[in-house]
C-alpha cells in the first residue's frame, strides 16, 4: 500500500481518489472546497461513441482532424476506445445523464461527425459530476485537505529507483491561508491540478485556474509539451466574467452575426459556426476587429423560449442575470481563454518524466488533443487517464520514452506586477492571433516583472507569471500557424513544426545533473 496524494478535485483528481484508494492511502489535497474546480463549470458534455450509429473510430478521426496533425494517435486511439466503457462506469458511480425515452440524450458540437455529446442537466454537465463524484468520495473518508494550496512539489534526491535517476517526487509543500506552510509526504504525487485560464483577461474559467500544478512541475525540470497551445472559446458571454455559451448552443442551431446582422461564419468556412473551435474563435475575433472591437451576436431566438430554458437552464440564467432575453434578442459574445492543449508530458497512463510524479486531466498533456481539442473530450480524457493511472500506482516506475527537451533558463525580473496587468499583457500580445513583434515585446516585459508577496494569491499570480514565460517562449519558436497557435507573421501551416516540442526549467536540470554527480 503506498500513500499516494493527489491535488485538484475535478473529475480526474476524484477518478483518481476514488480508484486508487481500493488499494491505496489516499490524501486529497485542493486549494479551494472539494466541489470547485474547472469540472464543475463544464457545460456541453461529454463526447464518447456510445451509439449504434457511431464508432471509436469515427470518434478518433474526428478527434486527429480537429487536432491539426499534432495528435498522438495512439492516445486518441485509447481515448476514443476506452471512453464508452469510462463513461458507463461514470454513470454506475451515479451520474445522471439526460434521458430521453430512457434513452441518452444526444447533443452535437462543432467538428464532431456524429450526435455523441451526452449531457446532464441540461446545460450543466460538469456539476453533476462533480457533485455525485465528490458524494462518492466523502462517503470513502479519504484523508481530505480543502483550502490547502500546493506551493511546490518536493523532491527526493538520495533515492535510487529502477532507472537509476536519483531524483523522485517525495510530497508536496502546502501553504494555508493563515499563512503557515508545511510538508505532506507521498510515495506517489497525483497532479490534476488543471489549466490556467487565468492567463489572460478573459477566460471562461474560474479563479482557481492559474496552472498551478503546471508551474510547480517546470520549478521541478518536469518535462512539459505543448505550451503554445491555448484553446480560445468562440462564444463567452460579453460580460465581465466572460461566462461560456456552451458550443451546443451552434449545435442546435444558434448562428452568429455581426453588427450588421450579416451571417459573417459562411464566409469563413463551409461548416460555419461548426467549424472547429479555433476557426470559429478567429471568425469572431475578425469580425469584432472590423467592428471597432464590439462583440459579436449569437442569435438563439429561433430556437424558442421553452426549448432554451429546458435545454440550457444555466445560460438562460446567466442571460437573465445580465438583463439579457436570449429567446427574443441575439446576445453578445466574445471568444475567452478556455482550454490548455499543453501541460505536462504523459504516457498512456499519466506517468511524468519525474519518477512518482503522474499528471492527469487540463494538466497533463498526453497529445490527444494535438494543438486544438474537438470539443467536449476533455471531461473524457480526464477520465479515460486518470482510471489508467490508477492501474499502475503500484507497478516500478518506468519514466516516458524521452523526447528532444529544450531546456528554458527562467528569468526573474525586478519590477513588481499585478495580476491584472499580466494578464492583459497576455490577451494583446500573446492571444488568438501573434506576431514576432509582440510575442517579443512580450518575453521582454514579463522578464522585467516579478511577484513579492506571499500571500496565496502572489503565489498563484507567481505561478502565471512563471507560466506565461514558458507560453511565450514556445509561441515564438512555433514559427506556423496550426489549430490554436495562430502567426500572423506565419500564417501557413509548415512541415517543419509538424511535431510537438519540450521543454523544462533549466535551474532545475541544473540541480538534477548535480543530484546526480
Ligand atoms: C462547451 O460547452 O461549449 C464547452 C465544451 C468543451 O469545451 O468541451
Amino acid at each position: 500500500m503506498a500513500r499516494i496524494v493527489i491535488v485538484g478535485t475535478g473529475i480526474a483528481g476524484l477518478i483518481a481518489a476514488y480508484r486508487a484508494s481500493a488499494e491505496h492511502d489516499v490524501v486529497l489535497v485542493t486549494k479551494a472546497d472539494l466541489g470547485e474546480s474547472n469540472t464543475k463549470y463544464a457545460q456541453g458534455g461529454i463526447a464518447a461513441a456510445l451509439f449504434p450509429d457511431d464508432s471509436p473510430r469515427a470518434h478518433a478521426a474526428d478527434t486527429v482532424r480537429a487536432g491539426d496533425g499534432l495528435c498522438d494517435a495512439a492516445m486518441v486511439d485509447i481515448l476514443c476506445t476506452e471512453g464508452p466503457g469510462r463513461v458507463r462506469d461514470l454513470i454506475a458511480l451515479g451520474v445522471e445523464f439526460d434521458r430521453v425515452n430512457g434513452e441518452l440524450e444526444r447533443g452535437h458540437e462543432a467538428a464532431h461527425s456524429a450526435r455523441r455529446v451526452i449531457h446532464a442537466g441540461g446545460d450543466a454537465t460538469g456539476l453533476a459530476i462533480e457533485t455525485a463524484l465528490v458524494a462518492a468520495v466523502r462517503y470513502l473518508a479519504l484523508e481530505v485537505h480543502e483550502n490547502t494550496f500546493m506551493r511546490d512539489l518536493v523532491i527526493d534526491d538520495s533515492d535510487v529507483d529502477q532507472i537509476g535517476d536519483r531524483r523522485r517526487v517525495c510530497g508536496i509543500e502546502v501553504v494555508h491561508g493563515d499563512g503557515g506552510s508545511r510538508v505532506i509526504d507521498a510515495d506517489i504525487v497525483i497532479l490534476a491540478s488543471g489549466g490556467a485560464g487565468q492567463l489572460y483577461t478573459h477566460t471562461t474559467n474560474p479563479l482557481v485556474a492559474t496552472g498551478d500544478g503546471t508551474a510547480a512541475a517546470l520549478r521541478a525540470g518536469v518535462e512539459l509539451a505543448d505550451l503554445e497551445f491555448y484553446q480560445f472559446h468562440p462564444t463567452a458571454l460579453a460580460v465581465p466574467g466572460t461566462p461560456l455559451v456552451s458550443e451546443a448552443v451552434r449545435g442546435e442551431g444558434a448562428v452568429l452575426l455581426d453588427e450588421a446582422g450579416h451571417r459573417f461564419m459562411m464566409d469563413v468556412h463551409p461548416d460555419g459556426e461548426l467549424a472547429p473551435r479555433d476557426v470559429v474563435a478567429r471568425g469572431i475575433a475578425a469580425a469584432m476587429a472590423r467592428q471597432g472591437g464590439r462583440p459579436v451576436l449569437l442569435d438563439a431566438t429561433t430556437l424558442g423560449r421553452e426549448f432554451l430554458e429546458q435545454r440550457f437552464p444555466g445560460i438562460d440564467r446567466s442571460c437573465a442575470a445580465h438583463g439579457f432575453d436570449w429567446a427574443t434578442t441575439p446576445i453578445p459574445v466574445t471568444p475567452a481563454a478556455h482550454y490548455w492543449m499543453g501541460g505536462i508530458r504523459t504516457d498512456a497512463h499519466g506517468r511524468t518524466s519525474l519518477p512518482g510524479l503522474f499528471a492527469v486531466g487540463e494538466v497533463a498533456c498526453t497529445g490527444v488533443h494535438g494543438a486544438n481539442r474537438l470539443a467536449s473530450n476533455s471531461l473524457l480524457e480526464s477520465l479515460v487517464f486518470a482510471w489508467r493511472a490508477t492501474d499502475v500506482l503500484g507497478d516500478p516506475w518506468s519514466t516516458p520514452g524521452r523526447r528532444d527537451v529544450t531546456v528554458i533558463e527562467p528569468t526573474s525580473g525586478t519590477q513588481p506586477v499585478e495580476r491584472g496587468q499580466l494578464q492583459q499583457l497576455m490577451w494583446d500580445l500573446v492571444g488568438i492571433e501573434r506576431t514576432a513583434d509582440g510575442l517579443g515585446a512580450a518575453a521582454a516585459q514579463l522578464a522585467r516583472w516579478t511577484v513579492p508577496g506571499e500571500s496565496i494569491h502572489d503565489l498563484e499570480t507567481r505561478n502565471l507569471l512563471d507560466l506565461a514565460r514558458f507560453v511565450v517562449f514556445a509561441a515564438l519558436r512555433r514559427e506556423e500557424s496550426r489549430g490554436a497557435h495562430s502567426r500572423t507573421d506565419f500564417p501557413e501551416m509548415s512541415e517543419d513544426f509538424a511535431s510537438s516540442f519540450d521543454c523544462a526549467g533549466a535551474v532545475n536540470v541544473r540541480q538534477k545533473a548535480e543530484a546526480l554527480q
